[in-house]
């Protein structure tokens, strides 16, 4: 067995590769003149069980293209398997044709993966599992609740509540919830599908001088987050973390959050960024096992 850890996913890969206790393939990549993408795998990998870590996290045109030449890489060399751990899926979101005209971007990604002969892939937290349908391969989505939980029980938190930034997250929030056994509730959100336009609907809140960890599964430029907490904040909560499993944080996502009111951002390693304070090396290696 081999660890690939691909460029996006470095120390990932590198922290799977001794949690298995397995060797590591270093990788070569560059980007020619005129952007074009170059990877090699430095390391015989004929009949052995490949394991290629790579996210793809923005840029993600980029990062995908990284992972599907290693696939490719990997399968020329012989590999006799090769299982995918990509915990942040590109065009995850974009799971069916919005609007006429519009591809499924999401089936483009499966079927490239497939197709370039990967045998298995592991997710986390998927925005949306209507996409690992569009795989015929095992998929997996894993998720990191039990570490948020873990996380959050360190911080002595006071009269928890887990919140949801929309009604479709509520199970996620509620699961956490059970491990800090503590309340969760939901926010209501809309959005223009034409302007990308977040509307947080007020809904009272028992907020009032509790510490709040508003869970999402993605923070891109911090909209969703930044109206949340400013709402909270007005009902009075006190302490609010921010958390997802992927924190993209695009532009000034993290000022936009900080300014808001909260007292953290705490994301996942599923992307490389200075909130990635939880690692999903174990939950990887725990369901890799099984
Ligand atoms: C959308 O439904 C997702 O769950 C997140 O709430 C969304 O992707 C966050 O995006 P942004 O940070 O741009 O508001």
């Amino acid at each position: 067995m081999i660890v690939v850890p691909g460029p996006a996913s470095q120390k990932l890969g590198v922290e799977i590769a001794k949690l298995l206790n397995v060797e590591i393939a270093p990788v070569t990549f560059k980007t020619f003149p005129d952007g074009e993408v170059y990877i090699r795998i430095d390391k015989e990998l004929k009949n052995e069980l490949v394991i290629i870590v790579q996210s793809t996290y923005p840029p993600q045109d980029y990062h995908l293209m990284q992972l599907y030449q290693m696939i490719d890489a990997a399968r020329n060399s012989e590999a006799e398997k090769i299982i995918l751990f990509v915990p942040y899926l590109a065009y995850s979101r974009q799971d069916k044709k919005f609007l006429s005209g519009e591809p499924l971007s999401s089936r483009i990604v499966c079927e490239t993966i497939e197709h370039l002969g990967a045998d298995e892939i592991f997710v986390l937290d998927i925005h949306s599992e209507i996409v690992l349908k569009f795989f015929t391969i095992p998929a997996h989505n894993l998720m990191a609740l039990e570490l948020f939980g873990s996380y959050f029980k360190e911080l002595n938190l006071i009269n928890p509540l887990i919140v949801a930034p929309d009604e479709g997250a509520l199970e996620k929030a509620k699961e956490t919830a059970k491990i800090l056994n503590c309340g969760s509730t939901y926010i209501c959100k809309t959005r223009d599908r034409h302007t990308g336009e977040i509307t947080v609907t007020l809904k009272e809140l028992d907020v009032a001088g509790r510490d709040l960890i508003i869970l999402d599964d993605i923070i891109s430029t911090g909209g969703t987050m930044a109206k949340a907490i400013e709402m909270a904040k007005r009902q009075g909560a006190n302490r609010i973390y921010a958390a997802c499993s992927h924190p993209l944080l695009i532009q000034s996502a993290k000022v936009r959050i900080l300014q808001a009111g909260a007292e953290d951002i705490i994301g996942t390693n599923s992307v490389d960024s200075e909130c990635a304070k939880i690692s999903i090396a174990s939950l990887f290696v725990e369901n890799f096992h099984k």
